[in-house]
């Protein structure tokens, strides 16, 4: 089967630092696979890598990333989309909703404009008369849809999804999950789904990696991580999530 994104031995230092140490993953097309790891396990600066953005001057990259088989490269970066954990802080506060969604068309190469964004939206519950609305306007729920819709418009391979649904209510994390379930089926869009929430990765993956301290510590088909973690970190993840669902 085909990798749309592969890591091999990638390791990040950041001022001596071993931020990500000799992380080895593969996204395989269609997929929806899923990374689980606490606050500061390092999963928003591997997604930072893999995309190249937001990244210090003083990072010491090392090991190897493919996207569909060959080495990264500005070019076919574009294949790898991501969706922000906070998009309200990633689109220019003076912007429209159409120069939010033009921008993403201006990085891809095919420029299918105006149908294909109001097509769009329509599919993501955004009403077409918002195009001119200030992007500050919008609730979280909304743009985390305009976040989908930005990447989409990219045609993208694949999309990084780190934390998508944290910050969000309840019930709007429910529509987003089935909003990524579906993109994953109807546009067969494969999916890196990032969070610290084993139950919502559980929910959307067949593979999950676990991430501590910069390595993966565990990976294995869902049922296994669930039934049989080796790790000692996932088992301490699986028993702070049991005590929580104690709770509710
Ligand atoms: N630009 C940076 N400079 C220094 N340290 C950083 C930088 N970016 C991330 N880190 C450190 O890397 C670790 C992992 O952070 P991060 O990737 O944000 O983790 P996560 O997304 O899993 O919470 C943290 O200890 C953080 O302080
Ligand atoms: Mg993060």
């Amino acid at each position: 089967m085909e990798n749309v994104l592969e890591l091999r031995n990638l390791t990040v230092i950041i001022q001596d630092n071993r931020i990500i140490n000799n992380i080895s993953l593969t996204i395989k097309k269609g997929h929806i696979t899923g990374m689980i790891g606490g606050s500061g396990s390092g999963k928003t600066t591997l997604i930072r890598t893999i995309l190249n953005i937001q990244l210090p001057e003083s990072i010491k990259i090392e090991g190897n990333i493919f996207i569909k088989n060959e080495i990264a490269t500005d070019e076919n970066r574009r294949y790898v989309q991501p969706v922000f954990q906070d998009p309200g802080s990633y689109f220019n506060p003076r912007w429209n909703l159409r120069q939010c969604l033009e921008e993403a068309l201006n990085l891809s190469i095919s420029i299918p404009k105006e149908n294909k964004i109001k097509t769009l939206l329509n599919e993501f519950s955004i009403p077409e008369k918002y195009l001119n609305q200030n992007i500050r306007l919008f609730s979280g729920g909304e743009l985390q849809r305009i976040s989908l819709i930005r990447a989409i418009l990219c045609n993208p391979e694949v999309l990084l999804m780190d934390e998508p649904v944290s910050g969000l209510d309840p019930l709007i994390q429910k529509d987003a999950i089935k909003l990524i379930s579906e993109l994953n089926l109807n546009k067969k869009i494969s999916i890196f789904l990032i969070s610290h929430d084993i139950d919502f990765i559980a929910g959307l993956c067949d593979f999950i990696y676990v991430i501590h301290n910069g390595e993966i510590v565990e990976e294995n088909s869902v049922n296994e991580i669930l039934k049989n973690p080796s790790h000692e970190y996932t088992k301490l993840l699986l028993k702070s999530r049991n005590l929580s669902n104690l709770k509710n």
